[in-house]
């Protein structure tokens, strides 16, 4: 029966990160690199408020769109952190994780054959749905311009199919945010035109240069900003995310959420709800744990000559392969974990326009980070002597 499958759903290729564990995860003694989640736990009062959502039996569905409370939480959250304003009655829907809210944002505003705008390299979650859409991913090349996705970068590929332009800042994998200036350049080309912004703004809280500032606050009517508890505060598994946009596109939205998955799990928005209250602060202290293993590692890659921009946001490096290994990113990440004992991820798992690159993550310990960076460097040494 498999001739029978969605051809879209059948084209649509196992994501490069897994291909990539496949390969690796039965090596001995190799040293991860490659995690892209926070590597602290949920925070203790965090996870307390779900056991007791639990043990009094807050078990059953909620509002479609989630507690009215945890929305009116959300909403706060975002307007005294990045001055955005939300209706919580109408502007706010709590998904299961930031992952379902680009799933319903992408099948709630696009059609076949319209084009999406996205950088590259960019995280992979987003290329499979526009095509399960009927729509056209069209990837802009960053990586000659810094990886900064910038009003000139995107111009010339706008045209009468463009419908969304993603904008995911601070980048997995590059580390890279945009400047006010940059974004409300943006802002102002797009004001006239019927084109959405989806802001995937998941590591809004992990920015080490300056507090994050959100393209929805120049240009909201326009605007889905996705957001979520995986990051800022280590909740990759309660699966809380947010999607904000305007009411005329949330009301659409909705419906798409609601037939979907009913609601997010009850217990969940429980501890989603202590998070944004109790623990609007929760990640200053990861925050600045990573600023630190942030410079500790920009310093040694540095040191190896290696070609790196500082992240100012995420916590991930995205390192160029140096000139003169003459295989692909994949090939080198490969014989890096086999010969070198690091895992990293090969940068084409971002898009091709990764390929000459690496994704290192700091979401580790510093010890765990240390022994990483010095097999790097010997293998490196090992390798290329002359490099
Ligand atoms: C840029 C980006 N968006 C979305 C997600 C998915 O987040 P969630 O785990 O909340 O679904 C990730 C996860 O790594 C990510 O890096």
């Amino acid at each position: 029966m498999e001739h029978l499958v969605n051809s879209r759903v059948k084209e649509i290729e196992v994501s490069g990160i897994r291909r990539f564990y496949n390969m690796v995860s039965h090596l001995e003694n190799v040293i991860s690199l490659t995690i892209g989640q926070p590597d602290f736990f949920t925070p203790e009062h965090v996870k307390q408020a779900g056991i007791k959502a639990i043990e009094e039996n807050f078990t059953s569905y909620t509002h479609n769109a989630g507690m009215l409370e945890l929305r009116t939480a959300a909403c706060k959250f975002v307007r005294q952190k990045y001055e955005l304003n939300y209706n919580p009655d109408s502007e706010i829907i709590v998904s299961m994780g930031a992952s379902e809210a680009i799933d319903i944002a992408f099948r709630t505003i696009l059609t076949e054959g319209n084009e999406v705008i996205l950088p590259g390299p960019v995280y992979p979650g987003y290329e499979p749905i526009i095509r399960m859409c009927g729509a056209v991913p069209v990837f802009v090349d960053i990586s000659k311009n810094q990886f900064r996705f910038t009003l000139e970068m995107i111009k010339p590929y706008i045209n009468e199919k463009t419908r969304c332009i993603v904008l995911p800042y601070p980048s997995n994998p590059t580390g890279v945010s945009l400047t006010e200036e940059e974004l409300s350049d943006i802002a102002d080309y797009l004001k006239d035109r019927e084109i959405f912004i989806l802001a995937d703004e998941i590591y809004s809280e992990l920015t080490y240069e300056r507090p994050h500032k959100s393209i929805a606050s120049y240009l909201k009517e326009k605007t889905i900003v996705i957001n979520g508890l995986s990051k800022s505060h280590s909740m990759t598994g309660w699966r809380i995310g947010f999607v904000f946009a305007p009411e005329n596109i949330t009301k659409h939205m909705i419906k798409v959420h609601q037939y979907n998955v009913s609601c997010a799990t009850s217990i969940s928005q429980k501890a989603a709800l202590e998070a944004l209250t109790a623990g609007i602060d929760d990640a200053v202290p990861m925050r600045n744990e990573y600023r630190i293993r942030r410079d500790y590692v920009y310093d040694r890659l540095t040191a190896m000559n290696l070609d790196v921009i500082k992240p100012d946001g995420s916590f991930y490096f995205f390192v160029k392969i140096p000139d003169g290994f003459t295989v692909n990113s994949f090939d080198f990440a490969l014989d890096l974990a086999k010969e070198g004992k690091v895992a990293v991820v090969p940068g084409n798992a971002f898009s091709e326009y990764g390929e000459g690159y690496f994704r290192l993550s700091f979401a580790c310990s510093h010890e765990t980070l240390k022994q990483g960076l010095d097999r790097i460097e010997a293998y490196i040494q090992r390798k290329y002597p002359h490099f």
